[in-house]
This record gives C-alpha cells, structure tokens and sequence, in this order.
C-alpha cells in the first residue's frame, strides 16, 4: 500500500511546529516523551487495571526485512516512544520483525519504555512451541515479554499451557490470543469462555466490523482487554480516500480528524470496548500521525455510523 495521507513534507512542518510547542524532543528519548504522554488517551488492561496509550506499533508487513533500511525501522520505533507510545506487537513469523525490534529497542535502550507483544506461532505441537519462544527471548533480547500470545488460535490449548507456565516464572506479564478471520469469531469467544486470558487481539476497521456482534461483548463480559489489528484493512482503507485525493470532511474535524489515518483511528478507539490499536507502519511520520489519534475527543456513536456511511458510500 503505498497511499499516503501525510507526506515527509507535511511531518516536517508537524514536528516542527510541536517541536515549537516544546512537545518534541530534540533528540533521542527525551524526558518530555513522558510529559506529552499524559495528554494521549490511555485505556486500562482489565485484569490488573495497567494504563495504556490506546495506539501502538504493528510489525507484520513490511518490517520484518532484515536487508531493508534498518535505521528507518528504528526511526519508527524511536518516533513511538518520543511521541508517548509504548505497545509494539510482533510475531516470530513476521519475517525478521522480532530481531529489528530487539535490535532497535536495545540500542535506543528502550526496553523499558515498551510494552512487547508477541506470539506464539507454529503449526506444530507444545515443543515447538517452546523453542520459538527461547528464540524470540534471544531475537527481542529481554527476559519477559508484557504479552505472549497464541497466533490465530493455532494449537490454543497446548500454548496457553506454555504461556501461562512462563507466567508463573515471571517471563510473561500478559496473556492472549489472537486472530483475524471472521470465521474465527465464535472460536475466540469459546477460549474467552473457557479460559483465563488478558487479551484478545482482533480485526477491527472501518470496512469489517464482525467483531462487534460478539467478540467485543465478550471480551467486556469476561474482563479481557482487546488489541486491534489491521485497523486500516492492511492500508487498503487509504487507497479511496487518501490515495483518491478526498478531502477530509468538515464534519469529523469536530472531534481532531486532520488525516485519514486520525479518521480510521477515531472509528475504532469510538468502540469503548477497544483497549489498543497496533497500526502497522515503517515509517516515522505514520507512526505520529496514528499516535495523533489519540488526542481530542472521540466521534460519538452517532458520529461513528457516519463515518461507517461516508466509507461505505464512497
Ligand atoms: N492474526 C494476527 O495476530 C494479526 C494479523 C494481522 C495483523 N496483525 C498485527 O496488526 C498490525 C497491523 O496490521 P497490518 O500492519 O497488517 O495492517 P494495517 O495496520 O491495517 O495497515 C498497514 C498499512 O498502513 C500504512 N499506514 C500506517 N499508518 C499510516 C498512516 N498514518 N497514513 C497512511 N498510511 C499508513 C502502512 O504503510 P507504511 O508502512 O508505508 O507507513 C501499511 O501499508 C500488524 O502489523 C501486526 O502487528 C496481527
């Protein structure tokens, strides 16, 4: 997806003027990164009541290139904690995601600033599933992960044994499960029934909402806080739109809408069932746009269904 609804040009010109407001630092991980934190919309983990600011860091599509630019990934990560950020999600199956977060986050000397996601994800049995795990301890270079969790419910039952293992030891804070199919829906539901989880992470954008029939009122129901994946249908929700050259509408600058990735944003954190979205992005200036989302007052539910019809419209 190569739409983009903020160019470097226009980063420029925002960094600037925040730099301007004493919002940024001037380099590297400055101490204001904590201060502007407080002005971002956090939500709780239910099960111990932990803030979060409620954008993160995917790592799915383009990260994980190890014979890529390194230092732009790196550029991203350093944006996201600059900005108040702390949720990065990754995946051992991400291509060589795991080992550009750990390099990154270990030069930046950041670990503590982040709050590290990853998965469980193999086709195989429980020991397969273990030796991932010490690989991905060894690529994120840390010791705990704040949350592991199984990838698309691939083997729930034998990895949440595992996890919740790695619990007790201390070398997992959180967790969770995740998926992206509708078709997988009822059985998210059935694990957050049967079993103790932290999180669910989850579909959820502007041109797929099968989550909300069952998946969020069960995951209100059950105390389980919700990650969202895919949030700008994989950069498809920029192509006629953004990509389009589309204005924003007057209406949704109401409630902060300055770009199209505030607008995908807003829909979702508008869900109060939501507790993090994780866009995936490479880039520095996506990374301040989406950590943008979080400021200014959310679109009320009346406001949501019109950003739904404006979308569906088009
Ligand atoms: N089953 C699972 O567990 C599962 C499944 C899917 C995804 N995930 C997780 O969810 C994360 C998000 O999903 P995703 O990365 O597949 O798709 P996505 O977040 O819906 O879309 C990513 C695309 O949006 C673009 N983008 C990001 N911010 C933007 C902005 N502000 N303005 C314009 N374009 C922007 C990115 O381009 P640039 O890179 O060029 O900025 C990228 O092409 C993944 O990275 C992964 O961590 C988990």
């Amino acid at each position: 997806m190569n739409d983009k609804n903020l160019t470097r040009k226009e980063f420029l010109k925002l960094s600037g003027a925040a730099a301007g407001a004493g919002l940024l630092a001037t380099s590297g991980l400055g101490s204001v990164a904590s201060a502007q934190a407080s002005d971002l919309l956090h939500r709780p983990i239910h099960s111990t009541g932990e803030m979060i600011p409620a954008v993160g860091l995917g790592t799915a599509l383009d990260f994980g290139d190890l014979s890529a630019d390194f230092e732009k990934r790196k550029g991203a990560i350093e944006a996201l904690f600059r900005e108040g950020g702390t949720v990065i999600d990754t995946s051992p199956t991400y291509s060589d995601a795991e080992q550009i977060v750990g390099r990154a986050l270990d030069e930046l000397g950041a670990r503590d600033k982040c709050f590290l996601a990853t998965k469980t994800s193999v086709r195989g049995g429980k020991q397969e599933g273990i030796d991932q795990n010490t690989k991905s301890y060894q690529d994120l270079k840390t010791n705990t992960f704040d949350l592991l969790q199984v990838h698309n419910l691939r083997g729930t039952e034998e990895h949440l044994e595992t996890i919740n293992g790695l619990r007790e030891e201390g070398k997992v804070r959180y967790v969770g499960i995740t998926h992206f199919r509708d078709n997988q829906n009822d059985d998210a539901v059935a694990v957050m029934e049967n079993h103790k989880i932290d999180f669910i992470q989850c579909h959820y954008n502007l041109l797929n909402r099968s989550v909300e029939e069952r998946v969020l009122p069960a995951a209100r129901e059950h105390g389980v806080a919700v990650m969202i994946n895919v949030p700008f249908a994989r950069g498809g929700l920029f192509g006629p739109t953004a990509g389009a050259g589309l204005e924003i509408p007057e209406w949704a600058k109401d409630f902060g809408v300055d770009t199209w990735g505030k607008f995908f944003l807003k829909f979702i954190l508008g869900h109060e069932d939501v507790t993090v979205i994780i866009p995936g992005t490479i880039n520095d200036y996506h990374v301040v746009d989406n950590i943008g989302a979080l400021r200014g007052r959310l679109p009320t539910q009346a406001e949501r269904e019109r950003m739904f019809q404006f979308i569906a419209d088009l």
